[in-house]
């Protein structure tokens, strides 16, 4: 082969390759796309998540302690199906002050002074409802 042979083969070898190199990132982000497609769905209401997972994440463990047996800034959270039904206790979890005229969240100022139960009204109704199932179950 003369000089300007091998320069045009080697060009065209490199075209092959990038040609090759394309086809192959392309292929990779097709399969790709419906992966990362379900990721913001699975995102909003946490579905793969559990509820101890979940309220470890929301932090309600860092005042209702990491087995939710209460800390010295927030109540032990088992038993509470005592006092709640699942539907009520998600509005609570929803919007807390709106339950606190009772005789026992009266006693819960006492006993936490300066502590309130943060609202939850941004986190998916679904999620409330997983926590809410779990919580009612806890004895
Ligand atoms: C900043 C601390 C704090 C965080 C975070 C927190 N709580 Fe609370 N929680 C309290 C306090 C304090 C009370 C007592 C009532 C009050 O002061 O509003 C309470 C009360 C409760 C009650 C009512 C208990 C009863 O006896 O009826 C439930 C249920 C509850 N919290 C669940 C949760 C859940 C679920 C989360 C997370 C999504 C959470 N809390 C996050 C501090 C917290």
């Amino acid at each position: 082969m003369t000089k300007p042979q091998i320069w045009v083969a080697a060009f065209l070898g490199l075209f092959i390759l990038l040609f090759i190199l394309s086809r192959i990132t392309k292929e990779e982000t097709t399969t790709n796309s419906p992966v990362n497609s379900t990721v913001p769905q699975t995102d909003m209401s946490s579905q793969n998540i559990s509820a101890k997972e979940l309220m470890s994440k929301l932090s309600c463990t860092t005042c209702h302690g990491t087995e939710l047996q209460g800390t010295k800034m927030g109540p032990s959270l088992h038993n509470v199906s005592e006092y709640w039904g699942r539907d009520k206790l998600i509005s609570y979890l929803r919007n807390p002050s709106s339950f606190s005229d009772t005789e026992r969240f009266q006693k819960y100022e006492e006993q936490f002074p300066g502590m309130i139960m943060p609202p939850f009204s941004n986190i998916d109704v679904k999620d409330l409802g997983k926590i809410a199932d779990y919580l009612l179950e806890l004895k």
